[in-house]
């Protein structure tokens, strides 16, 4: 079947790791790629950072591939998990074998390997803010079918990894009715499922991220939460070049780098395209091509065991001279 995939090249470094993840995958899956626009150089040509048109298409596409954009981000990438009810951000957490000494980062590790599913359309980042004269507040809303889907998936996703642990993070403790309704949620859940309920309150987990990752598996935590452990865990795994994520919901599915839209190395062909290319790979997966998205994941692990890295890593490498090196070594594989 030939799937339509929307792609968002956007702004920045955006549209290099989108035409680098792009050169990747072309060959391993029969689809048409279709462009839509949307972010800052969107909003100045048409005053829109995200036209209608580019939502039409998503809608209509198989899945969406979004590079990055630039300070329209919010109004680009927050909208697009809104109306397509992304509800649910995972994003994976795995080390490379010789990343350490091609960083030379001593915190990098290469044995560690969970996921984080954090909650997308709730908790602190409800938009639901005010102020008050001197005083301002935002509003953190947890509901219980919020809680509910974001604990399926993270269900799905243990047992797709052979795991039968689901490790909730919260603050119960102190946030009482909004971690408490998250964390019941969750227990009820995971536990309806016939899987184990573990437990850690976010500051603790924060710490055990660090010193013994390998307690994680399958990590489900609120919106806020997951946003901050999630650049920790990335740092850990080599940083955000390398770091991907899928946005899914019950019916659609985009998939972006966790950065954006580094203006300072942008049009230097220099960006990372590990964490666009993982994210498409993410997205093959997603679709149910899993063998194409296996090798990609094998052929990243390859380009960076030989060394084929960008600057970011410690390498001399141009963004499409990994990308070729990618394409080439996936494409044996799939062979
Ligand atoms: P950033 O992620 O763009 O950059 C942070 C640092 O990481 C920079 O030093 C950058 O050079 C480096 N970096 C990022 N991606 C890289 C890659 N692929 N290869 C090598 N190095 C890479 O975050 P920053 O600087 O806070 O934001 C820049 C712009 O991006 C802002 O306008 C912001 O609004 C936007 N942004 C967009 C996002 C999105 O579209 N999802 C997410 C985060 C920020
Ligand atoms: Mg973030």
């Amino acid at each position: 079947m030939a799937y339509k995939i929307a792609v968002i090249p956007g702004d920045g470094v955006g549209p290099e790791v989108i035409e680098a993840a792009l050169h990747v995958i072309e060959p391993l899956i029969d689809a048409e790629f279709v462009e839509g626009e949307a972010g800052d150089e969107c909003t100045e040509k048409h005053g829109d950072p995200l036209p209608e048109d580019t939502l039409e298409l998503c809608r209509e596409a198989d899945a969406v591939l979004f590079g990055a954009a630039g300070e329209t981000a919010a109004d680009v990438i927050v909208r697009l998990r809104q109306e397509l009810d992304l509800y649910a951000n995972i994003r994976p957490v795995r080390g490379f074998p010789g990343l350490r000494e091609l960083t030379g980062k001593p915190y990098v590790r290469d044995d560690v390997d969970f996921v984080i599913v954090r909650e997308n359309t709730e908790g602190l980042y409800s938009g639901i803010e005010g102020r008050f004269r001197d005083t301002a507040y935002t509003l953190r809303i947890i509901t219980e079918e919020g809680t509910r889907r974001i604990a399926e998936v993270a269900c799905d996703l243990a047992e797709e990894r052979g795991s039968n642990v689901v490790t909730c993070v919260h603050k119960a403790n102190v946030m009482r009715e909004t971690c408490g309704i998250f964390r019941e949620v969750c227990k009820e859940v995971v536990e309806s499922r016939g899987l184990e309920f573990e437990e850690y309150y976010v500051d603790a987990a924060a710490m055990f991220m660090i010193t013994e990752p390998e307690r994680f598996n399958v990590i489900v935590t609120s919106n806020m939460f997951g946003d901050i452990l999630s650049d920790e865990a990335a740092a850990l795994v080599g940083g955000l070049g390398l770091a991907p994520s899928g946005n899914v919901g019950d019916r659609y599915g985009l998939f972006e780098p966790v950065h954006g839209s580094a203006p300072d190395i942008a049009g230097k062909g220099i960006a990372n395209p590990f964490a666009t290319i993982l994210s498409a790979a993410m997205m093959l997966e997603w679709l149910g091509e899993d063998e194409a998205a296996e090798a990609v994941r094998e052929a990243v692990g390859e380009a960076i065991r030989e060394g084929v890295v960008t600057p970011d890593l410690g390498g001399d490498k141009k963004t499409m001279e990994v990308a070729e090196f990618v394409r080439e070594a996936a494409l044996n594989l799939v062979q």
